[in-house]
């Protein structure tokens, strides 16, 4: 008897004592396991006769309840300690940045957009967007080229196999079509917000064309710049400081090649001289130098005056240069992909690998460029 009740005092103080869930677990077995002396105790009941039995069950019985009883209430203190503990050692400032596990990237085209963006708005452009489901008025007929013009043909235009009344006061229905080009952006520009005007207008462009340098999807970047005394001075001039800006580096060397487009008066076509370095194409020196060569970046020209007159404006007063950059090219160029087909993909891989971090906002201070 006294041993029980001394064996029992022993044991709650060791419970209450107990500093983990493990030194708890071996005090539970010690006392009400399998081979626990209370259960040892509880078995020698059954060997005793009754008087006997009355006499000794309740301590053992009131022991084993008061033993569970402490071992219960000490499980849940030390429980809700580490639930405490746990809580304190995980806290989680909200305010941090998630740099701890990035995940996801920014596209280099997304990248590349906003590089335009940043280097645009320095020189005074906005940024313009127009519709990618466009009609032929806007995509072909404003821009001086009418239903028989042959550059139509040259487009490789999806069309839609419904037409659209013209909503604008222009007589006539129109083809639905995916925009071949930006330069739409430059009609609906000048028709909405007049002269003068300084923009640019980056976006997807569909074409019916596929293989390693041409996608059915692709961007552009359009620029328009409409004053009353704007030149051709002014084009090029804002190309070069556009590509510095963009390559970071002085020694571009550009070449404007006469060329036609429907839109523009006269009209050139972009180069950029460049060499091969270890199977990467690099921009910078003279495309003609040994070793150099030139890639064609895009088109441009002064506004033809029949599409300042499709846009409302008046070309005894006013004139204009626009142009017309590959996006995907230019990216190519600069973080040096080889595979156009690559961007399109959704390729994690190619993504970790070519893919820029969400943090790394281009601006013209720390570096248009810099990659995390
Ligand atoms: N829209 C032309 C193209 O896609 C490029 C261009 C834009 C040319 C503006 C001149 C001026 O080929």
């Amino acid at each position: 008897m006294t041993d029980i009740t001394s064996q029992t005092k022993a044991a709650l103080s060791a419970i209450a004592a107990a500093e983990s869930l493990e030194a708890l677990e071996t005090l539970r077995l010690e006392t009400l396991g399998k081979k626990g002396w209370v259960s040892l105790a509880l078995k020698t009941l059954g060997g005793m006769s009754s008087e006997e039995r009355t006499a000794a069950a309740p301590a053992i019985q009131s022991s084993r309840a008061s033993i569970a009883d402490a071992l219960e209430s000490r499980k849940a203190a030390l429980e809700a300690a580490a639930l405490d503990a746990q809580l304190a050692r995980e806290t989680i400032d909200l305010t941090l940045p998630a740099m701890a596990a990035p995940r996801g990237s920014v596209h280099p085209v997304s990248q590349v957009m906003d590089e335009l963006a940043e280097i645009f708005a320095d020189l005074g452009f906005s940024v313009a967007t127009g519709p990618e489901i466009e009609d032929d008025w806007h995509n072909f007929t404003a821009l001086n080229m009418d239903e028989t013009h042959p550059a139509r043909a040259m487009h490789d235009t999806f069309y839609f196999p419904d037409k659209t009344d013209a909503s604008d006061g222009k007589s006539g229905e129109r083809e639905i079509l995916l925009r071949t080009h930006t330069s739409p952006v430059q009609i609906r520009s000048m028709l909405a917000q007049g002269a003068p005007i300084r923009l640019i207008a980056p976006g997807r462009v569909y074409r019916s064309d596929s293989d390693a340098t041409h996608t059915p999807m692709f961007h552009q970047v359009e620029g328009l710049v409409v004053g009353k005394d704007i030149h051709l001075g002014h084009l090029k001039w804002t190309l070069e400081t556009f590509f510095k800006a963009f390559f970071e580096r002085e020694d571009i060397s550009l070449r404007l090649r006469p060329s036609y487009f429907p839109f523009t008066e006269p009209s050139v076509e972009v180069d950029v001289g460049y060499s091969n370095q270890g199977g990467r194409r690099v921009v910078g020196g003279h495309g003609d130098a040994p070793g150099h060569a030139w890639m064609e970046l895009g088109g441009s020209g002064m506004i033809n005056t029949r599409v300042l007159e499709f846009a409302g404006l008046d070309p005894a007063e006013y004139q204009g240069f626009a142009f017309g950059l590959g996006i995907d090219r230019i990216a190519m160029l600069k973080y040096g992909m080889n595979d156009l087909r690559a961007f399109f993909d959704g390729d994690g891989r190619w993504l970790a690998h070519y893919g820029f971090s969400p943090f790394d906002q281009p601006t013209l201070s720390a570096g248009v460029g810099a990659r995390a």
